[in-house]
């Protein structure tokens, strides 16, 4: 499994923080740094740019942080194709992937402590879809998603 992680300006502690946990656990983990070399990149351009490498297929998973981790989500979600919510606790990031089948967690810097964020990251890392009545759902989400995107096609 390929990941990706980034973060704008606020959240630049943790995205260190949750890189080298995560490398150190023999992740195949890439920092896209995007705002290397750019003079005031913001959260909608770094993450819009995270969530067009999950799109392309570049990486499996991603992880956007900012300061709340709203902002992260809010951008990833405006990509087609890529899911993406804000999770503080184990049980959301869990529930993330099984329930929801989202590609992108997001974090806030200025919301968690770096201890609880890599707990949550590895419960994240280690669960998958689990299908069963959540697939029809996650399927209606694509749905609208198309409908959404492409609106002429209804
Ligand atoms: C700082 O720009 C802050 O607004 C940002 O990091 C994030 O929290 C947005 O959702």
């Amino acid at each position: 499994m390929k990941i990706c992680i980034d973060c704008d300006d606020a959240a630049v502690n943790l995205k260190k923080v949750l890189f080298e946990h995560l490398k150190n656990k023999g992740v195949d983990i890439t920092d896209l740094n995007y705002s290397e070399g750019k003079e005031n990149a913001m959260y909608p351009e770094i993450g819009y740019n995270l969530a067009k490498e999950i799109q392309a297929g570049n990486y499996d998973r991603g992880i956007s942080i900012c300061g709340t981790g709203l902002g992260m989500a809010m951008i990833a979600n405006k990509v087609e194709g890529v899911f993406a919510g804000t999770c503080h606790d184990v049980f959301s990031a869990e529930r993330l992937r099984k329930s929801n089948d989202a590609q992108v967690i997001t974090m806030g810097e200025r919301v968690i402590g770096p201890e609880l964020a890599k707990t949550i990251i590895d419960a994240w890392l280690v669960s998958e879809f689990a299908g069963g009545g959540s697939a029809p759902k996650v399927a209606q989400m694509r749905e609208l998603e198309k409908l959404s995107f492409h609106p002429q096609n209804k």
